[in-house]
């Protein structure tokens, strides 16, 4: 595992931007996969700039995002369909036909699993997945106690996340309850792992995912067990270690 050091949340972006650029030049028809939340907005500025200004192609890049709310549909401003469209997609000239995200609102929500599942292992896996983390460890919205040998899955989400993310909401009540996720042994197939850690709130989180044990009860040590994983962390989130 690599570790990079930086300065603060925009020196951490612009690292990770560097990265899935270089990616995406050395293989443009890269698969990555796709984190929404505030961690990797300011990597996903950076993408966009240097789209406009380097011209950076994304028209054979094929995206797969690691999770979305269940109940809201694609036009809610919540949804991580909104959030991507948002704060990437329109931005990047990429065919929407190659962005995929689980379907939160889908009739019959395991056969979506299924079908994602499916789905990744057509496009040939993911070549690159950027994370984020949560406080209690989680990545995707695989929570504490989640199998390291899941699959895409439906989650009951942590209170703690959901008061995490209420910050988006109007109030804790309207965050949706349950989420699909890529499991853990779908995010761990990856070929190469990018965890973005920014922010004094995540100093605990990287303490643990540093020095503490590999233990289903804080489902990113899982990533211990990858061999391609680089974070990149800020000065704030470094503070413990
Ligand atoms: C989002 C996701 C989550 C977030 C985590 C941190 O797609 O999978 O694991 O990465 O909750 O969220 P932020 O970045 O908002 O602190």
């Amino acid at each position: 595992m690599k570790l990079i050091r930086t300065e603060d949340y925009t020196e951490m972006s612009l690292e990770a931007g560097k990265i899935i650029v270089e990616k995406i030049r050395s293989n443009p028809a890269i698969t990555l996969g796709m984190a929404t939340g505030s961690t990797p907005k300011g990597t996903y500025d950076y993408l966009i700039h240097d789209h406009k200004s380097n011209g950076t192609s994304y028209r054979e890049v094929k995206t797969v995002n690691l999770d979305e709310y269940i109940g809201l549909p694609a036009e809610d401003s919540n949804s991580y369909h909104y959030f991507m469209r948002e704060n990437l997609f329109q931005h990047l000239e990429i065919s929407e036909d190659l962005t995929h995200i689980p379907n939160g609102t889908a009739p019959d929500l395991k056969l979506e699993c299924q079908r994602y599942e499916q789905l990744i292992k057509d496009l040939g896996g993911v070549d690159l997945q950027i994370l984020g983390i949560g406080q209690n460890g989680h990545i995707g919205f695989n929570e504490p106690g989640t199998p390291f040998s899941s699959r895409t899955h439906i989650v009951t989400l942590a209170q703690d996340t959901r008061e995490a993310n209420s910050r988006f909401f109007n109030s804790i009540n309207e965050v949706p309850t349950h989420a699909i996720t890529m499991g853990i042994a779908t995010i761990l197939e990856s070929k190469e792992i990018l965890l973005l850690i920014s922010g004094e709130n995540k100093a605990e989180a990287l303490l643990k995912f540093m020095n503490g044990e590999i233990s289903e009860d804080f489902p990113a040590s899982a990533l211990k067990n990858h061999h391609q994983v680089t974070v990149i962390a800020d000065r704030a989130a470094c503070k413990f270690i």
